[in-house]
């Protein structure tokens, strides 16, 4: 029997959902249970540029690194910002082979508009960084921290539409392999973070199916931020009933509205675990105290453990 498979055990790892869901914390946390199981790990933050602070990197004291190679931020881990300029200027150095050139032609805000102008140019620079970073062996895993929703299919969908314009040479080279790592099933997979609210929910198995769509194998969904409570069934409908019944004149429930929320989230996780699918890690989070670094330290533990599968066994 073969031992159980942790999500983040992929060589290339993507961590996506709708904006504030946790993703950030989460692409950390996989880091972190993926660093303690004794494996060299990247985590990378997709951003537009390298200007803003990273909130991923802040979580491990850097939050703004200097340049645009990967920065240790503890023992077995480096953290680095995938950015469409720095994958514009690998690209540059590797075709013209003088990296002074490249620079040069970098600084030219003309150029850089014109890179970035058109429709691809920006995914296709994140990914020629990243098919860099994934050429290397200094790493086992590269933990990516994408953008909120539409950005992330973007990653996978626009490369394939340049690949029809542009099939060979380096440019095509590089997207087939940065393809392949994201599509291949030995090598990597996405995993879908969301919120125990009904919209949430609904969005993420739409991505999930988005990304299945697109051949992208799903690694695990994560329903983050769940609130603990202390109800037995009989007392949920108890209060649920008694809410429900109460006439206008009588004072409301202390709790009533956190009461509520919490119902929501109770049916949001039971759509959660009827329509992830059967074949699907899914990860349940409590909603947790603590700082942001101390969250990821707590989220760490539960990815060090195996994922709960959509039938109720381990997986
Ligand atoms: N399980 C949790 N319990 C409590 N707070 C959490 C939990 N997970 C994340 N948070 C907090 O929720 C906030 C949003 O999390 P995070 O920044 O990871 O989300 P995000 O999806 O990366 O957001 P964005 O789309 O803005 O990048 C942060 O303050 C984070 O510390
Ligand atoms: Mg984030």
């Amino acid at each position: 029997m073969s031992g159980p498979e942790y999500i983040w055990d992929r060589q290339l790892v993507l961590v996506t959902g709708k904006g504030g869901v946790g993703k950030t914390t989460v692409a950390a946390a996989l880091a972190r249970a993926a660093q303690r199981a004794g494996r060299r790990v990247l985590l990378g933050e997709v951003t537009p540029d390298a200007k803003e602070r990273s909130t991923l990197l802040e979580l491990f004291g850097q939050p703004r690194p200097k340049g645009e190679a990967p920065v240790p931020l503890e023992d077995g881990l480096h953290g680095v910002r995938l950015t469409p300029s720095a994958g514009h200027r690998l690209f540059l150095r590797a075709a013209l082979k003088v990296g002074m050139v490249a620079d040069a032609a970098m600084r030219s805000a003309a150029l850089n508009r014109f890179l970035m102008a058109a429709p691809a140019f920006p995914e296709i620079g994140t990914l020629y960084q990243l098919v860099f970073l994934l050429r290397s062996d200094r790493w086992d895993h590269i933990i990516v921290d994408l953008p909120a929703t539409g950005h992330a299919l973007g990653l996978v969908s626009l490369p394939r539409t340049v690949l029809r314009v542009v099939p060979v040479g380096m440019i095509g080279d590089a997207i087939r392999e940065g393809l392949d790592a994201m599509t291949n099933p030995e090598r990597g997979g996405a995993v879908v973070v969301t919120l125990p609210e009904d919209m949430p929910v609904t969005e993420s198995l739409e991505l999930a199916g988005g990304l299945s769509a697109l051949s992208v194998p799903l690694r695990g969904m994560v329903l983050n931020q769940m609130p603990r409570q202390a109800f037995t069934a009989p007392q949920l409908s108890a209060v649920a009933a008694h809410l429900d019944g109460r006439d206008g004149s009588e004072p409301l429930l202390l709790g009533s509205r956190e009461f509520r929320r919490l119902q929501r989230a109770l049916r949001a996780r039971e759509r959660f675990r009827a329509e992830a699918g059967a074949d699907v890690a899914r990860t349940e989070v409590d909603l947790m105290d603590g700082s942001p670094s101390e969250l990821v330290e707590q989220l760490a533990e539960v990815f060090s453990g195996p994922p709960v599968m959509a039938s109720g066994g381990t997986a």
